[in-house]
């Protein structure tokens, strides 16, 4: 039996190890890599010895050295970005290559209260013993505090004004109060955070200026080209196939190429020839949605057809990505496949497959 979804530590071990053993640059304080080779195994490179470091983030490299290098300095990392520009992948792989830890995980929402950011009591050694520290449990902040590690806080806008406020005194004074016990965590070198917020979310709970002036902003892009975002899906679905076992081929680079213009025409609201307008739907249409489109065809291809993906397979899905309000987007999905698919040479098949399913 294997895990579901592998830490990245655990899954790109042999990687980090290699980089690892050929890194000579300076380490800030208790990196497990230089600022240069985390940049490397995130971008993807091969090293002297021929190891082939695969990439991770696809995309414009200067960004993740301004991300890396943020983690060195006293300030945290917010990435920002609409949904599916890989802020929480990027957030994962950072912290797997910074502190060979990618576990210490906020989950943000409405709901987090103060206690998932500072500690939390283990009630019943609580009501025997009163506040003693082993009855603490610690939150993910406090351990990364600890440790020198740095923890990862997902969808930060989400969470309530107050308890984001939590954060300003752990990132300017570096250390967590217990009046409990009369005593504080002091923050060891290494620590940071990684916050990611969707820009779409903004306006939900509006950062706090001076929670904002804690953190250096990286704003994570769509894919600037079609073939940028075919070459992500493309290496993204194979790795998918592999960890699900999916028994199909690994689709053509043509028939990812059809599924990733279709969302970037939808998308972007004109043709990628930029010649005619076309009205947009509802839902997001990111490269996340291409991937998993790609993904569920490939499972019914394998599982209920020939193990090859065909405009079938395809439609069944991108139909129900495209599709999500059900008063205008039929409409607007059906329009698009009369002006633009229906015309296109070659593509009458999933012309026709995505008609059958409106
Ligand atoms: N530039 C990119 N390079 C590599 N992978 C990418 C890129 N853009 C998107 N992806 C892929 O898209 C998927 C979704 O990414 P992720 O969940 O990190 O998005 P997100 O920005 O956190 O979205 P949300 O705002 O919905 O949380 C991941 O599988 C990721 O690999
Ligand atoms: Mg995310």
């Amino acid at each position: 039996m294997s895990n579901l979804r592998e830490h990245a530590e655990t899954l790109f071990a042999s990687e980090l190890e290699a980089l690892a053993a050929h890194d000579d640059k300076p380490r800030p304080d208790q990196w497990k890599l230089s600022p240069w080779a985390v940049t490397d195994y995130l971008l993807g490179t091969t090293l002297a010895d021929g190891t082939v470091i695969t990439p991770k983030y696809i995309g414009d490299r200067r960004l993740m050295e301004i991300a890396v290098a943020t983690l060195a300095t006293d300030r945290a990392l917010l990435l920002l970005g609409v949904p599916g520009t890989a802020k929480s992948w990027v957030s994962e792989h950072l912290t797997a290559a910074v502190s060979g830890d990618s576990t210490l995980l906020i989950q943000g929402t409405a709901g987090t209260g103060e206690e998932a950011m500072r500690y939390n009591w283990n009630y019943a050694m609580l009501l025997a013993k009163g506040p003693t520290e082993e009855a603490l449990v610690p939150s993910p902040m406090f351990n990364a505090m600890k440790d020198g590690k740095i923890c990862r806080v997902e969808e930060l806008t989400r969470i309530p004004s107050d308890v984001q406020d939590t954060l300003i005194t752990i990132l300017s004074e570096k250390t967590l109060p217990i009046p409990e016990l009369s005593s504080e965590t002091q923050a060891v070198s290494g620590f940071n955070v990684i916050a990611t917020a969707n820009s779409r979310d903004r306006g939900v709970n509006e950062l706090s200026s001076a929670l904002q002036r804690r953190f250096n902003t990286v704003v994570l892009p769509l894919p600037s080209t079609l073939d940028t975002e075919v070459d992500i899906v493309q290496s993204r679905v194979a790795s998918m196939k592999q960890a699900l076992s999916l028994p199909a081929e690994v689709p053509a680079l043509e028939e990812i190429r059809r599924v990733v213009t279709i969302f970037r025409e939808l998308r972007g609201g004109a043709t990628v020839d930029g010649k005619a307008k076309i009205k947009s739907p509802s839902g997001t249409l990111s490269t996340a949605e291409v991937i998993s489109v790609v993904t569920n065809g490939l499972s019914l291809a394998g599982h209920f057809g020939n193990g090859s993906l065909n405009a079938h397979d395809l439609a069944s899905s991108m139909v129900g990505a495209i599709v999500k309000d059900p008063a205008n987007d039929p409409g607007v999905f059906r329009e698009y496949l009369e002006t633009v698919v229906k015309e296109r040479d070659g593509w009458k098949d999933l012309y026709r497959a995505c008609r059958e399913q409106l």
